[in-house]
């Protein structure tokens, strides 16, 4: 496999409500986004990494990417207006040789190896995989005054999470929609699943939470305090590389 590793990081951070940008807030005595870059930047399958970001902090995140010694990473490309679009515009600077796609939110610092591994495994196998943790609560859907609507049957839900890893070739027609399209698909997956290809569920980490509110930074500074206590133990890299 040779891995494209597509991160997003130009939200707005809005509901953090940090001063500065998402990805530069410090956790653990790092930026955000450079604990991320790190795991994908240890896996030998992933080659390139293209980070997406505002304008605003292309030049800060310049300068981590030096500092980090993040190689395998290319020069951070300018987001959109969503998610998507913020994706779609980080395909756009995919190296001709890459032919999987791995897309992986900035604010999921605490991917460990062996989910970034396990993902990779099943999406060689099927073409297009995306964890997630399967639902183990009962997930109500509700209208605007919150007034419940229908309850789901939760063995059937899952909760995606990133990575989520693509046929170069999948990725790249599942993204030939109009550019007023991509906003209205929440994750990758979606927009591959609505180009008519499988994708395949794989169980995901609760560590690999999503940093969205402020709550959510002290619980990943928990645990990438036991992510660096695991890694004293254990090397960082397991075994040999299969890629
Ligand atoms: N993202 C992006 N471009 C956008 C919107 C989001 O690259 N136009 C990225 C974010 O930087 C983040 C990931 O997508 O890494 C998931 O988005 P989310 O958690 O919603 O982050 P923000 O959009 O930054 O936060 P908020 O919605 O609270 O403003
Ligand atoms: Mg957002």
């Amino acid at each position: 496999m040779r891995v494209a590793a597509i991160v997003p990081a130009a939200g707005a951070g809005r509901r953090l409500g940090s001063r500065g940008a998402k990805a530069f807030v410090p956790i653990r005595g790092e930026p955000l986004a450079i604990h991320a870059l790190k795991i994908l930047e240890a896996h030998p399958a992933v080659r390139w990494i293209i980070p997406v970001v505002r304008e605003s902090d292309r030049d800060a995140l310049r300068r981590l990417l030096r500092r980090h010694r993040l190689d395998k990473a290319l020069d951070p490309v300018l987001g959109g207006p969503s998610r998507a679009d913020s994706v779609a515009r980080g395909f756009a600077a995919v190296p001709e040789r890459a032919n999987w796609i791995l897309v992986h939110d900035a604010a999921r610092p605490c991917l460990r190896l062996r989910l970034l591994e396990a993902v990779l495994k099943v999406a060689r196998r099927e073409g297009a995989a995306a964890c997630g943790l399967p639902a183990s609560v009962t997930v109500k859907a509700a209208d605007d005054t919150g007034s419940v609507r229908l309850t789901l049957d939760r063995d059937q839900l899952w909760l995606a999470q990133t990575p989520q890893v693509f046929r170069r070739d999948w990725f790249a027609q599942a993204l030939t929609r109009a550019d007023h399209e991509l906003s209205g698909f929440p994750d990758d997956a979606s927009l591959v699943e609505a180009a008519g290809f499988p994708v395949r569920m794989v169980p995901g980490d609760p560590w690999n939470l999503k940093v969205t509110t402020r709550e959510d930074l002290v619980l990943a500074e928990a645990i990438l305090a036991h992510m660096d206590q695991e890694a004293a133990r254990r090397p960082l890299w397991p075994g040999r590389a299969d890629f």
